[in-house]
């Protein structure tokens, strides 16, 4: 960056180019040029905004990074205003209908869809890894039988990387390779593990003659039947369902991958970070948060009172709103096909009537269209994960499934990015300064302990 003062004194030659933005420090009235690159300005390049020589510098303030690239990235394009989301460049609308989960993941670790040898080893390697050490069972054992499964999950993913300490070389190919193979395929026997032991029930061990989806079923709801046969229909959804949850560019769990991984700790321990992101109600939590309070609802009658709750700020409309989406999400939009066709598959489910009516009156409604408020993925997945009977706890896991793949591919590029570092952002510090130590005799305070006095008083945060 180069001030105008400085380029007109020397004659110029600095970023004269039309590619720069012209910043005007009113404090000091020198006006600086910073390149613009893709769109964007470098943060660091305002630093040299100062109004004093011992001044730190100009920084920039965006608290839940709304208008910050934190990366380069080419696995996942979204227009949010569009409506549009494509992995590598292929849209999710091909993708969800040409192609299955398998080899989408490929698509997102490799960059590119694989020839049909690349698929038949990528398959056979996910496959012959679906199994865990036998002592990852005991540790699922230890859990109490109501522990939240996605507790679980997390912890599991976790603990796998005490089981593969090699995967610290994160420089070493082989390494990565297998990590990126063994947390996609043994992320869903954790979770089926998860689910079984909160229905009390025995572990099932992976099948190896099924498709992912097929034996993700499999391990969730094999009886004593010697096979377990899934319903091609459910199948086919749940892969559909995989597929859309892939991966999202730069969310909240993405950002917690990259942000552990920045430390160079192993992809278990970076992948169990976006795990827990993932677990929040804002994030993976919703689908879980939209079930129950359709449950809440309880009829279609309900609905226009449910709405102006809404409106009141006394509700949210859980499965409404995207950060990035201002419009249809199109995943949404893939989901709501595939609701009828699990629907007839399984039995008649009333949610589904108030689901709509929802949709229906809120797409209606000027709160909801002046802010661009409109259904994401998480508005009907769910009803689809209910119609399969997989009881409401487990949605998040089963989100968690897929985008494992998405976390593995951002951590491979974050880790080859010679641009990245570890991550650190700064803070405009708000606190006291140069406060004497007070002697704890001298300290203001209660006089005697209450529940009260030991809480802190809660901020109303936005839109809760
Ligand atoms: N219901 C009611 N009002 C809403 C909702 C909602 N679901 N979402 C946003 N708003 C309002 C919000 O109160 C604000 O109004 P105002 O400007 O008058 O204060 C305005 O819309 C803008 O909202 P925001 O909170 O600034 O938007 P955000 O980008 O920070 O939040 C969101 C995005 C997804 C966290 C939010 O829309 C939300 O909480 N939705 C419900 C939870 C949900 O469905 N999450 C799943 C997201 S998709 C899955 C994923 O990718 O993780």
């Amino acid at each position: 960056m180069a001030t105008k003062n400085e380029t007109s004194q020397d004659g110029g030659g600095v970023a004269t180019a039309t590619d720069t933005l012209t910043v005007t420090d009113n404090r000091t009235g020198k006006s600086y040029d910073v390149e613009i690159n893709d769109g964007t300005i470098r943060a660091l390049d305002l630093r040299e905004i100062k109004v004093s020589d011992d001044d730190f510098g100009m920084m920039t303030y965006d608290p839940a990074f709304t208008n910050t690239a934190s990366c380069r990235s080419s696995i996942t394009y979204i227009d949010g205003a569009a409506g549009v989301l494509q992995h590598r460049g292929i849209p999710i609308e091909q993708l969800t209908e040409k192609s299955t989960f398998l080899e989408v993941a490929f698509l997102l670790i490799y960059g590119e869809l694989p020839t049909q040898p690349q698929l038949e080893r990528w398959t056979f390697d996910i496959t012959h890894h679906t199994f865990v050490h036998e002592d990852i069972k005991l540790h699922m054992q230890g859990f109490r039988y109501d522990a939240h499964p996605m507790g679980m999950l997390l912890a599991g993913v976790g603990a796998l990387s005490t089981f593969y300490p090699e995967a610290k070389k994160i420089d070493d190919p082989e390494e990565r390779y297998m990590a990126a193979v063994r947390l996609v395929a043994k992320v869903p026997t954790l979770a089926a593990f998860s689910y079984r032991h909160n229905m009390g029930l025995p572990y099932v061990y992976p099948d190896n003659d099924l498709s992912f989806s097929e034996n993700f079923l499999s391990m969730l709801f094999k009886k004593t039947e010697l096979k377990y046969e899934p319903d091609p229909r459910l199948a086919k959804a749940l892969d559909v369902l995989f597929i859309l949850h892939a991966d999202h560019e730069q969310n909240c769990s993405t950002n917690a991958v990259r942000g552990v991984g920045s430390s160079q700790v192993d992809p278990y321990s970076a992948v169990a970070a976006g795990i827990a992101a993932l677990y929040g109600p804002l994030h993976g939590g919703a689908n879980e948060a939209v079930l129950r309070m359709l449950r809440r609802i309880e009829t279609v009658e309900n609905v226009p009172a449910f709405l102006e709750g809404v409106k009141n700020r006394e509700e949210k409309l859980m499965g409404f709103g995207h950060r990035v989406y201002k419009n249809y999400d199109p995943r949404a939009k893939i989901i709501r096909k595939h609701v009828d066709e699990v629907l007839e598959a399984t039995e008649y489910n009333p949610l589904i009537e108030i689901a709509t009516e929802l949709e229906k009156r809120a797409l209606d409604d000027e709160f909801f269209t002046d802010r661009k408020l409109y259904p994401n993925v998480d508005f009907f997945s769910g009803l689809i994960y209910e119609a399969l009977e997989i009881p409401t706890e487990m949605f998040t896991v089963i989100f968690a499934i897929p985008r494992t793949a998405g976390w593995v591919a951002q951590w491979l590029e974050l880790i080859d990015d010679p641009e990245q570092k570890i991550a650190r952002p700064r803070q405009v510090y708000t606190g006291p300064r140069d406060v004497d130590y007070t002697p704890i005799d001298d300290r203001d305070g209660p006089e005697k302990i209450t529940n009260e006095s030991v809480r802190r008083p809660v901020r109303k945060r936005r839109g809760a």
